[in-house]
C-alpha cells in the first residue's frame, strides 16, 4: 500500500491533494446527513468516525463499467444490475483478504456520486460502487462498532429469514436451518 502511494507520488500526482478533496466533499455531504437526527440520536453520530479518507494509506474507488464486451454480456441480458453486484462481491472478498493480512477496510458512503466522479474524473457512463479506506489499524473490535456504540443492534437470523413466500417467518424452522449449517452442530444431526 505504501509503495503505491509513493509509486502515485513519483507519477506526479499528489494523493493528498485528491484525499482532501474527497474528505471534503465528506464533510459537506456528513453535515447534510447528520441534520436527519436529533437529540441524542445526533449526539451519538456526531460522535462516530465515519470515514479515514485522509488517514489510511490507500483509498480505493471500486467503479463498474456496465458497458463492458468481456463476459458477452453472460446474465446480464435479463439483469443488467448484476454487474454492478459483481463489484460488491469483489469489494467483500478484497474486504476479507485483507481482513485476514491485519488490514482494515471501511466503505465511505456518505459523499455525493457526481462532485466524486468530477474529482477523480470518472466518466459518465462508469458506475461508481464504493469508496474504501484501507490500511493498518490500532486493533478488530469483536463486535460491531456501531452495535458497541448503541447505534443499532444485530437482529436475530431468524427474524429475517422468509420461508417460501415473502414475509413468513418460523423461528423453530429458521433454528433448525442454522443448526443444521452451523459446523459445530452438523455432526451430531447427521
Ligand atoms: C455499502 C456500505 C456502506 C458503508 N458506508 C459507511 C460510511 O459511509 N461510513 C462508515 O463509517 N461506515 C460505512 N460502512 C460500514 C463500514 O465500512 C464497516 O462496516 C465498518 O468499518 C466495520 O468494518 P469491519 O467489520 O471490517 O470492522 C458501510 C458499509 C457498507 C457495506
Amino acid at each position: 500500500m505504501i509503495q503505491e502511494r509513493h509509486r502515485a507520488q513519483q507519477r506526479g500526482k499528489d494523493p493528498t491533494t485528491i484525499g482532501c478533496a474527497v474528505r471534503q466533499q465528506f464533510e459537506d455531504t456528513n453535515t447534510r446527513a447528520a441534520a436527519a437526527y436529533v437529540g441524542d440520536r445526533r449526539e451519538l453520530y456526531d460522535r462516530l468516525k465515519l470515514e479515514a479518507i485522509v488517514d489510511s494509506a490507500v483509498n480505493l474507488c471500486v467503479t463498474c463499467d456496465p458497458t463492458v464486451a468481456r463476459g458477452h454480456g453472460l446474465g446480464r441480458q435479463t439483469m443488467p444490475e448484476t454487474a454492478m453486484y459483481s463489484a460488491v462481491c469483489a469489494i467483500q472478498n478484497c474486504w476479507l483478504a485483507a481482513r485476514a493480512e491485519g488490514v482494515g477496510v471501511g466503505w465511505v458512503s456518505i459523499v455525493d456520486a457526481d462532485a466524486l466522479r468530477r474529482i477523480l474524473a470518472i466518466p459518465d457512463h462508469i458506475v461508481i460502487v464504493g469508496y474504501l479506506c484501507l490500511g493498518y489499524v490500532s486493533g478488530f473490535d469483536a463486535e460491531p462498532e456501531l452495535a458497541v456504540k448503541g447505534w443499532e443492534h444485530r437482529v436475530p437470523l431468524a427474524d429475517v429469514m422468509h420461508f417460501d413466500r415473502y414475509g413468513t417467518v418460523d423461528p423453530l424452522r429458521a433454528q433448525g436451518l442454522t443448526q443444521t449449517c452451523d459446523p459445530a452442530t452438523r455432526k451430531g444431526s447427521r
